[in-house]
């Protein structure tokens, strides 16, 4: 039997060049970006995919025109309010990892929308997406550093006693299974923030493909070169 990935992380990267690359603004590129991210559901369902995580704005992304930023946001709302009906009927279970804290600078409606959106998908299980928002995975850390520092603090826990079960259930995607891959697309070759803690044994696959051109069959090829990957956990096969 072909080796499947239960779970798999995307990097959607490269809209802002599909677009310039069609004399179009950045901003359609990003519109065809959550196009491909769409389209790609059913595929993952048929594949047996079980969770996908897919990292549609960091916590670095602020730095970007604001132009743009303004255009994303406005973007993420119609997404997960207007389009939402879809996801429901489609047995699609949102969540969002991110920092959606009080001081975080995600916008009071924002926040209600994805609230609402993990409430009304909360019954889900055909498919699992995370949508990685105001995500940073050193802010993840340091967020789940933090939480087990307040239980010592507090007296519940001794430091020598933490233990990596308990690290994990203070991470946004406490409760999950780690992605099996991670692929990014575009060509770049990096992490970028991403998952750190989570992607320590992932299978890593990088394409060329900008990401509103990913599809059912560039996945298909990425799962063939995940298929013939030799995953060994740090240990010794013989
Ligand atoms: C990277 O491409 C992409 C992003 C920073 C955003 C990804 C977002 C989507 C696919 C849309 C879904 C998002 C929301 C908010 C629902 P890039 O802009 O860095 O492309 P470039 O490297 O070619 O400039």
């Amino acid at each position: 039997m072909l080796k499947q990935p239960q779970h798999i992380a995307f990097i959607m990267d490269g809209n802002g060049r599909w677009a310039t690359a069609r004399g179009h603004k950045r901003m359609e590129g990003h519109k065809a970006g959550v196009d491909a991210l769409y389209n790609l559901l059913p595929a993952l369902v048929k594949r047996g995919v079980k969770y996908a995580t897919f990292y549609a704005f960091s916590s670095e992304n602020w730095g970007r025109p604001e132009e743009e930023v303004k255009g994303l946001m406005a973007l993420a709302e119609l997404v997960f309010k207007k389009e939402l009906k879809k996801l429901v009927k489609e047995g699609v279970r949102l969540k969002f990892l991110g920092d959606f804290s009080e001081k975080s600078k995600i916008s009071r409606s924002m926040k209600k929308i994805i609230q609402q959106a993990e409430f009304d998908t909360a019954e889900n299980t055909k498919l699992h997406v995370n949508i990685c928002f105001n995500y940073g995975g050193q802010q993840e850390l340091l967020n789940a550093a933090r939480e087990l520092c307040v239980k010592v603090e507090n007296g519940e826990l001794v430091a020598d006693d933490i233990t990596t079960d308990m690290f994990e259930a203070a991470l946004y995607t406490a409760g999950q299974p780690h992605p099996d891959l991670m692929i990014r697309t575009s060509g770049e070759q990096r992490l970028s923030n991403f998952l750190p803690w989570q992607l320590s044994y992932a299978e890593f696959y990088f394409t060329d493909i900008l990401w509103p051109d990913f599809d059912a069959n560039a996945l298909d090829d990425a799962l063939d070169k995940f298929a013939g990957r030799d995953r060994r956990f740090g240990l010794v096969k013989f």
